[in-house]
Order: structure tokens, then sequence, then C-alpha cells
């Protein structure tokens, strides 16, 4: 499974790239608003540092802006893919830009039937919003194992990335269904190293080591 960092904070993702744990970046529009500078700076200083793909959303609605959009974002670097909204016109923009060879991540997936269209459009990968459904009650990780169904059953390639992940078990919970990518808070990619039962145990052997050996060995 891949790790990507859903995130527009170049520190964040500096620090993930030293722990080895990013494939990938996602950014939307609300998390490069947290940052301070031009978004398209932002978005060249992301895809210099992230070997992976990396997601940058168009604004437009319309189809004809939308392809417009998404070639300038696209032009910014070979690893950039374009986030585009799936509505009719992101439909048909993102079958656009696929004929052109231009990557596209479709998102804001909140049903199989939507993920189905996706893949038929040409989208390289889609982003179901597993936290947001959660959020209403409801159970984010059925849509991944039906898209994942549906996307076995007509053998698609499109990419599925778990978004809108909001804890450690959203990770373990998608890659258990097989899911390709998860794309998480920078925060979740410590969360899922993190375990009390761990540093007790370290604690413990320390202890232990110490009362005997500290400094009697060659050992530290
Ligand atoms: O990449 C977009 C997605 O992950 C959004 O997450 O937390 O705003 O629902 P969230």
């Amino acid at each position: 499974m891949k790790f990507f960092l859903d995130t527009a904070s170049i520190k964040e993702i500096k620090e993930g790239i030293e722990l080895s744990m990013v494939d990938g970046v996602t950014t939307n529009p609300t998390l490069l608003s947290k940052e301070t500078g031009d978004p398209i700076e932002i978005l060249k200083s992301i895809s210099k540092i992230v070997k992976g793909p990396v997601s940058a959303e168009v604004i437009s609605t319309d189809v004809e802006d939308m392809v417009k959009e998404g070639k300038k974002l696209a032009d910014i670097s070979e690893n950039i893919n374009i986030k585009i909204p799936v509505t009719f016109n992101g439909l048909k923009a993102t079958r656009i830009l696929h004929e052109k060879n231009i990557k596209v991540n479709m998102t804001l997936i909140f049903s199989p039937s939507q993920a189905l269209l996706a893949a038929k459009a040409g989208a390289s990968f889609v982003s179901p919003f597993v936290g947001r459904i959660d959020d209403i009650s409801g159970y984010g990780m059925d849509l991944v194992e039906q898209i994942m169904t549906i996307y076995k059953n007509y053998n698609f390639q499109t990419e599925i990335i778990v978004a809108s992940i909001r804890n450690p078990v959203h990770v373990v919970e998608a890659a258990l269904t097989g899911a390709h990518i998860a794309t998480m808070p920078f925060n979740i990619m410590h969360l899922l190293v993190k375990h009390p039962l761990t540093d007790i145990g370290i604690e413990r052997f320390l202890n232990d080591w110490n009362k005997i050996y500290r400094g009697n060995t060659d050992i530290s």
C-alpha cells in the first residue's frame, strides 16, 4: 500500500520524506489556503521534493475552464495530477485531460456509482472520502470495499486513494480492503507508529539492562 500525505505544508512533507513514508502528496484548495504564499509556487516546490504523484485541484466548475486549469497545473511538473470533483462537467473534463495523457484524480467520491463513472471517464485515481461519510454516521470503508469489487470485476486500472482519513484505524481498514493508496494528514502518519505498550516496553528493557550492565559492557 502506498502512503500519500494529505497536506500542502512543505515542512510536513519534508519530515514525512525523512521518515521514508511519503509515496505521494494530495492537496486541495482548503489545504493550500492554510499555507502562506502563491499556491502555484507551493505546488512547484512540492512537486520538486516529492518523487511520486502530487494532486493539484481545479477551482473552475465548467468543462472548458477545468481543462484549461488542468493543463496549466499539469505544466508545473510531470508528477502533478489534476484533482477534479465528480460532477457531469468534471467527468467530461476528465475524459478530455485523459485523452491528452494528463492524469486525473476524481475527488469528492461518496458513492460507488461515482467511482464507476470516474473509472469509465479515464481517471487514474479516485478519492473516496471515508471520514466525511463516517462524520454523518455512515461507514466510509464500505464504499472503499464496493469500489474495489467493481474495479476488480471490470479490471479497471484506476487506483483508489482512500481520503479524508481521520485516525490510524482508517489506514488499517483501508489496507485490509486492498486499496492502493491511503492519503493522510501528517499527525496520522505519526500515530501509526505510536503504541503506549511499545514505549513502556522500551523503558522496562532499559531499566533492567541498566540495573545489571550499566557501564560494564561494550554496549553502552
Ligand atoms: O484530500 C482531501 C480529503 O482528504 C479531505 O479530508 O479531512 O477535509 O475530510 P477532510
